[in-house]
């Protein structure tokens, strides 16, 4: 079992500070600026999509380096330090954040009868699976109890890569 130290806790908590903060910014905007909010709110909606793909595509690597490194070495423990934050402060909120303002740019700007919106959907819900999946290993990894192997971490690794191209051209294209 790995020690929870007072440091986790504490970028845990600047994390749901963080959180608070954009989603208090973001209902302002909303409030005050009209039409002008769209291009504002879709500038933060990319911002969050950046950040959420920066830890999806960086974890995996992480889990390949650490099946390499003996469970109980120092290696090991600064893995999992290094998998959970990375989960708890960039991934986890970055997430809620690009589905609340994903879904409320397609309220707003009328999306929801498009045909692209309903297959982004399906990508988006695949993709926050695929998030599911890495967190449970995080967990797993954090109890030394990992059952994947390194190879098989390189193939989880290209999944996020390939559902984000699709949605990206689904969003921008925009082909049906
Ligand atoms: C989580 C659920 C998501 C929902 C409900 C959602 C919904 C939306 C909506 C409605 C727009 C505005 C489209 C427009 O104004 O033309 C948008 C923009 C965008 N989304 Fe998402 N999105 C989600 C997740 C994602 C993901 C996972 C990515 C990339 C991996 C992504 C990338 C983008 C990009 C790049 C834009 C800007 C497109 C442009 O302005 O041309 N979104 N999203």
């Amino acid at each position: 079992m790995v020690e929870k130290t007072a440091d986790d806790a504490s970028p845990g908590v600047r994390a749901a500070v963080a959180l608070a903060v954009t989603g208090a910014l973001c209902l302002a905007v909303a409030a005050l600026a009209g039409e002008a909010a769209y291009p504002w709110l879709k500038a933060v909606h990319v911002i969050a999509i950046i950040s959420w793909m920066a830890g999806m595509l960086y974890l995996p690597r992480l889990f390949i380096y650490h099946c390499g490194a003996a469970p109980g070495s120092e290696t090991s423990e600064t893995f999992k330090v290094m998998e959970r934050r990375l989960l708890r402060i960039i991934i986890n909120p970055a997430m809620i954040v690009a589905w609340v303002l994903g879904l409320w740019l397609a309220w707003k700007g009328g999306h929801f009868a498009a045909g692209w919106l309903h297959a982004k959907l399906a990508l988006a819900v695949a993709l926050s699976g695929v998030h599911g999946f890495f967190s449970a290993a995080v967990r797993r990894f954090g109890e030394d109890r990992n059952m994947v192997t390194a190879r098989q971490w390189r193939i989880w690794n290209e999944v996020p890569a390939v559902l984000m191209i699709g949605i990206v051209i689904l969003v921008v294209v925009k082909p049906f």
